[in-house]
């Protein structure tokens, strides 16, 4: 299949959200699958995963994705103007929520949200009575990616709840601070009832794991997807 961009807008300095619709053929996927793009770049095939940001609908689908300095991949999707296509395989991957959703503390860092905006936004979160609890972490209050959104969904929501935090934060922040770990943590408590999503880089996932299984929390309470 291809994907042929509809358009795309800045989200922060250096991450963009991009709509694609698919060519070719039938496109279903479950909300918090990925896609994988193949492009030659500089007279080499070049294969990168993206998660979908969006809910299921139709051929239409979402990415968020930063430019990666010196990155081979993300300066051609950033180089992208709308009618452009690129090859598409998918959708891929099993990071979605369980049939029946339990509560769920989801964990983010920087582009790692993009699943989760897909998940949010579709029925099974909207019509689950379990509670979710979104943890996102980035540097500055700018990088909060889609943060309007997630502030409009946990005042119209009551089993959605946002706790943004940022490790760079500016001296007119008043909202969380540092890394999303102790975070995680607090949200958890006592409770072992809680399925645990994180998506982010790979440092960020692994550190989460190891303490939530210090603290003994079950693996197969621990869903997870590492970007590198
Ligand atoms: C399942 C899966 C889903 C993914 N979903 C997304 C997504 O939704 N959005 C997205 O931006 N990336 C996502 N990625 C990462 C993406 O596939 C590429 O690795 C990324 O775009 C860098 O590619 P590149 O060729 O430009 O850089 P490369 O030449 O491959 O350079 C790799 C460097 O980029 C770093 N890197 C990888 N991902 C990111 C990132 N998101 N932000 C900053 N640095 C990064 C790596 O740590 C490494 O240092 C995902 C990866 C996987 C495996
Ligand atoms: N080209 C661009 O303009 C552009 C745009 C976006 C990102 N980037 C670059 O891409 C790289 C990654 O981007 P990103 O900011 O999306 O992701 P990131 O480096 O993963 O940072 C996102 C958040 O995760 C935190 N974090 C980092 N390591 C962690 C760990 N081990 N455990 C818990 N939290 C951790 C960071 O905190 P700390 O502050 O403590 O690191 C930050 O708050 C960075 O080098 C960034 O500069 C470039």
């Amino acid at each position: 299949m291809i994907a042929r961009l509809l358009n795309s807008q800045e989200l922060a300095p250096g991450t963009r959200h991009f709509m694609f619709e698919a060519e070719g053929g039938d496109f279903r996927f479950e909300a918090g699958q990925f896609v994988s793009l193949v492009q030659t770049v500089n007279g080499e095939e070049v294969t990168r995963a993206y998660s979908i940001a969006s809910p299921p609908d139709g051929n239409s689908f979402a990415l968020c994705a930063n430019l990666v300095d010196g990155g081979r991949f993300s300066p051609f999707l950033f180089s992208m103007k709308p009618g452009d296509t690129v090859n598409l395989n998918g959708p891929l991957g099993t990071f979605t929520l369980r049939k029946t959703p339990a509560h769920s503390l989801l964990i983010a860092t920087g582009t790692g949200i993009a699943p989760f905006r897909s998940m949010l936004h579709s029925r099974p979160a909207i019509h689950s009575p379990a509670r979710f609890t979104l943890i996102f972490g980035v540097r500055h209050e700018a990088g909060l990616l889609y943060d309007r959104e997630w502030r409009e969904m946990a005042g119209a929501r009551t089993n959605f709840d946002y706790r943004p935090t940022l490790t760079r934060p500016a001296e007119s922040w008043t909202g969380r601070t540092g890394r999303v770990h102790d975070h995680a943590l607090e949200a958890l408590g006592n409770r072992r009832d809680v399925d645990i999503y994180i998506c982010g880089l790979r440092e960020m996932v692994d550190e989460l794991r190891a303490r939530l299984k210090a603290i003994g929390v079950d693996r197969k309470r621990i869903v997870y997807e590492r970007y590198d």
